[in-house]
């Protein structure tokens, strides 16, 4: 945890941070190299490297406003375009929404070698789930919005495996119309171990009034 109260970018602040710690303890390389996708100050980081200094992080920024220094500035997924994945042993989509066009991007990149991914996905209940994952798991285009929502995780589920993560270590909040999902994405053949960001089942601990935003 900072010394600082969480913004509100980085509420459920050590649920996330334990979980990167899972993620990079997953690697079994105490100096992977971590790409930080939705980066903003860098803190979640910082906070994972007192744990583990010996990381080594690229930080990806689209606000030069709050941008941590030496963070590349642009839309991640034209950043990602000109980087070589390959280097990475974790990458983290720490974002608002659906990092659903990122995750397809780096199981293009990285098929046959996914890395370990972490991922914060949120919304409310009844926001639409994007196409990118609907087509993939095969929901008709003609079924009403409300009715897909309402199937947000499972779908979201099915999505993640049909790009090959399977398997992830995951911590669920909701409160009120939000909810939000923080997981570590387990490539497969990788031994979870004994994660301590969150149950490895995937069963939800009790959100204990953390908010379900990023
Ligand atoms: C939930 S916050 C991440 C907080 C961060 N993990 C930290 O430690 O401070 C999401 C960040 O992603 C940035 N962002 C949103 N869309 C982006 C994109 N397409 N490419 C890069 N950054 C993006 C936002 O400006 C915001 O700073």
């Amino acid at each position: 945890m900072t010394g600082r109260k969480p913004g509100r970018h980085n509420r459920a602040f050590s649920t996330k941070r334990d979980l990167r710690i899972d993620a990079v303890d997953l690697t079994g390389r105490e100096d992977c190299r971590v790409l930080d996708c939705f980066a903003g100050t860098g803190a979640l980081w910082r906070a994972v490297r007192q744990e583990r200094p010996l990381i080594d992080v690229d930080h990806i920024e689209i606000d030069r406003a709050v941008a941590v220094g030496g963070a590349m500035i642009g839309d991640n997924l034209n950043v990602m375009a000109g980087l070589d994945l390959d280097v990475y042993d974790v990458i983290d989509l720490d974002a608002f929404g659906w990092p659903d066009k990122q995750l397809a991007l780096i199981a293009e990149r990285r098929a046959g070698r996914l890395p370990v991914v972490t991922a914060t996905c949120c919304g409310q209940l009844y926001t639409a789930v994007p196409r990118l994952v609907t087509d993939a798991v095969g929901i008709p285009r003609s079924w009403p919005p409300g009715v897909v929502s309402r199937g947000h995780e499972q779908w979201w589920d099915q999505f993640l495996a049909s790009l090959g993560w399977g398997r992830s270590i995951r911590w669920r909040a909701s409160r009120g119309g939000g909810w939000a999902r923080y997981e570590v994405l387990v490539p497969p053949g990788a031994d979870a171990g004994s994660p301590r960001g969150a149950d490895r089942r995937g069963r939800a601990p009790s959100p204990s009034g953390s908010p379900p935003t990023a």
